[in-house]
C-alpha cells in the first residue's frame, strides 16, 4: 500500500509568507535594520532590475548597521583566560625546538635562519643576559610568521628569551594584521599595542617604573631612495621614549646599514643622538646597537 502519495495528498501546501503583506513587512523590517533608510524603494529597484542585487548587498555591507552586527557576533561570548604559549610552528620552528632553552634554541634554530642579523641579535641577547628581569620594548612587531631572513622575527625572539629570563616584552605596532601575527607568534609574556608608535613610547614612559633593558626600534618601513622619512620617524620614537631609557638601556635601530644606501637608513638621526650622548656602540652593520652609559 503506498501510504506516501496519500500523505503528501493530505498536506496541505504551506503559503509563501513573501506573498503575504506580512511577510513583505518582515523583509522591509530586516532591510531596515540591516541600514537600509528606505527599504520599499531597495525592494522596487531588485524587482525592476534583478542584476543590482550585488551592489544593493555591497551597500548595505559597507554601512554601520551590518559592521556593527558583525562586530556583536564576533566579539560576544568570549570567555577566554589562562596561559598563552607562544606557537614554534607559526613561525617555522620544527618541533624539537620547543623542547630547547633559549640559548640552544638560538644558537641550532634561529641563528643560522637570521643572515644578516645573526650576530647583533647575539650581541644583544648577550648583554640582556646581565639584566634582572629585563624589560624589552620593541616598536614594528614580527608581521609576516617564518621571515626569518627578511625582517627577524624580533618579537619570538624577546618573548622566548624574556620568558626564560623572568622579562617582559611590549610591542608597538600600527596594523591589526602585524599585531595579529605576534599574538599567534608569541606567549603571554608579550604584550601587544595596536597604536601609533610615537604615542605608544610616550605612554609607556609615563608608566614605567624601571628604565627599559632594550629598546628595539623596528618601525616605520625604509624607502631606499627616500630614507628621510623613516629616519625622522624613529628620531621621534627616541624623544617619546625618552622616559624608557636609563643608564645601560640598549638601543637597537634595525635596517641601518642598508644597501645601496650605506650606514643611517632607519638610524640615521637617531646615530647622531646616540653619538653626542657618547653611547657605546656595541655592534654597527645590518643593525647598529648603542648601550647608554651606565
Ligand atoms: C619591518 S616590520 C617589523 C618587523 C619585525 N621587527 C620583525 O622582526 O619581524 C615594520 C612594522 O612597523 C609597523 N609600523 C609602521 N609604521 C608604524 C608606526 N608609525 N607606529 C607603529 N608601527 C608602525 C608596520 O605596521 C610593520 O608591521
Amino acid at each position: 500500500m503506498d501510504t506516501t502519495g496519500d500523505r503528501a495528498r493530505k498536506t496541505p501546501a504551506r503559503p509563501n509568507p513573501l506573498r503575504s503583506r506580512k511577510g513583505m513587512e518582515a523583509v522591509s523590517a530586516l532591510l531596515l535594520r540591516l541600514g537600509a533608510s528606505a527599504p520599499e524603494a531597495v525592494i522596487e529597484r531588485l524587482v525592476a532590475d534583478p542584476s543590482a542585487m550585488e551592489d544593493v548587498c555591497r551597500e548595505l555591507a559597507g554601512g554601520a548597521s551590518i559592521e556593527k552586527y558583525r562586530k556583536l557576533a564576533t566579539t560576544s561570548n568570549i570567555m577566554e583566560s589562562g596561559r598563552v604559549e607562544a606557537d614554534y610552528a607559526y613561525v617555522g620552528l620544527p618541533d624539537e625546538a620547543q623542547g630547547c632553552d633559549f640559548d640552544t634554541g638560538f644558537r641550532d634554530h634561529m641563528a643560522p635562519r637570521l643572515g644578516k642579523r645573526a650576530e647583533s641579535f647575539a650581541v644583544m641577547f648577550d648583554h640582556l643576559r646581565r639584566c634582572e628581569r629585563p624589560l624589552i620594548v620593541e616598536t614594528g612587531c614580527l608581521r609576516v610568521p617564518d621571515n626569518w631572513e627578511g625582517d627577524g622575527q624580533s618579537t619570538f625572539q624577546f618573548d622566548w628569551f624574556a620568558r626564560e629570563h623572568a622579562g617582559q616584552v611590549v610591542t608597538v605596532d600600527i596594523n591589526p594584521d602585524s599585531i595579529d601575527s605576534s599574538r599567534r607568534a608569541c606567549s603571554g609574556v608579550t604584550s601587544t599595542i595596536l597604536n601609533d608608535s610615537v604615542a605608544a613610547l610616550h605612554m609607556l614612559g609615563s608608566l614605567a617604573a624601571r628604565p627599559a633593558a632594550l629598546i628595539y626600534l623596528d618601525s616605520f618601513d625604509l624607502d631606499t631612495s627616500n630614507p628621510m622619512p623613516s629616519a625622522i620617524h624613529h628620531a621621534t620614537e627616541m624623544m617619546a621614549a625618552r622616559g624608557l631609557i636609563g643608564p645601560g638601556t640598549l638601543i637597537c635601530v634595525d635596517d641601518f646599514d642598508v644597501p645601496p644606501l650605506g650606514p643611517g637608513g632607519k638610524g640615521l638621526i637617531v646615530d647622531q643622538f646616540m653619538h653626542g650622548v657618547r653611547a657605546d656602540v656595541l655592534f654597527s652593520g645590518y643593525q647598529k646597537v648603542w648601550r647608554v652609559a651606565a
